[in-house]
């Protein structure tokens, strides 16, 4: 059933747990998403990434994704991750998305601040959810860093103390030292920001962007902190391109797409409820 971000990760608080934020790529990693979700009785959130226009465009992820979600089980909350724009945002709640991320990390702070708060405005009144994001995790984390330590990306508490009171914000996402895609070298994540941007914003729900690739021992210790929201794909995506090449292997000739694509979705999903115990605590 399609449900709000906002009770999803108020319950998240109360029972000292995160949910899972799974992309929607293709239909494939969609579906595997919320098969996962119904045999774990979990809810969990699809989510619909900017990167992933060029695979599956919003046009057509946005119907589907609210499909999936209305006849799903269990509770789904359907979420624009890494919005780029205002029209990008607004776009995504008049088709019904339960959620909105305004993505404007790397702005101007006080253009940041403008935009993030006139999403809100709109999807509040639409009933919706925001999530931001303060802080950068720059694809440059994961080569050099030039004249920058990884520090200097992370999220400042008394920044987002202000940002979540000027804006109206429901999550926040935030750098500690996670990154988006393959990590090149073990992830050191600062767990101490975590909770010093919690205490800051009265308990704010936050978010932690780049959840692939961490131990279980960090997401529970992040978990521990104050994450209630966890963004996964890429190890799931890679799970199903490991499990097709297997498939390829055992059948190089006469193999048919579908088969390929169920391979995948079963993967991945085997993937996706690995995730959501720990998430869980299970
Ligand atoms: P990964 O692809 O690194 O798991 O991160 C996903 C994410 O943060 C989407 O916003």
């Amino acid at each position: 059933m399609l449900v709000s971000m906002k009770e999803m990760l108020a319950d998240a608080a109360k029972g000292g747990y995160a949910v899972g934020g799974f992309n929607c790529a293709s239909l494939e990693s969609a579906m595997a998403a919320v098969r996962a979700s119904e045999e774990m009785g979990m809810p969990f959130i699809l989510q619909h990434a900017t990167v992933h226009e060029q695979y599956l465009p919003l046009s057509i992820a946005g119907p589907l994704m609210l499909r999936l979600a209305k006849d799903a089980k269990t509770p789904v909350a359907v979420h624009l991750d890494h919005g780029s724009s205002v029209p990008h945002c607004l776009r995504a709640l008049a088709m019904g998305f339960t959620s909105v991320m305004f993505d404007g990390s790397t702005l101007p702070y006080e253009e940041n601040v403008e935009a993030t708060a006139q999403v809100a405005r709109t999807a509040h009144e639409l009933g919706a959810t925001v999530e931001a994001e303060l802080g950068s995790m720059p694809s440059n984390f994961r080569g050099e860093l030039g004249d920058y330590a990884p520090e200097d990306f992370y999220t400042k508490p008394e920044e987002a103390a202000d940002f979540a009171e000027r804006t109206g914000v429901d999550a926040l996402a935030i750098s500690f030292g996670t990154v988006h895609g393959i990590y090149k070298t073990t992830p050191k994540l600062s767990l101490d920001v975590i909770e010093k941007v919690r205490a800051a914003t009265n308990g704010l729900p936050l978010v932690m962007h780049g959840g692939s690739g961490l131990s279980d021992e960090d997401y529970r210790e992040a978990i521990a902190r104050g994450i209630r929201k966890v963004n996964y794909y890429t190890y799931g995506a890679i799970a199903g391109g490991r499990a097709v090449y297997d498939l390829v292997k055992r059948i190089p000739d006469g193999l048919q797409f579908h088969d390929v694509a169920v391979a995948a979705i079963d993967a991945m999903s085997a993937d996706i409820m690995r995730v959501m115990r720990i998430l869980a605590r299970k």
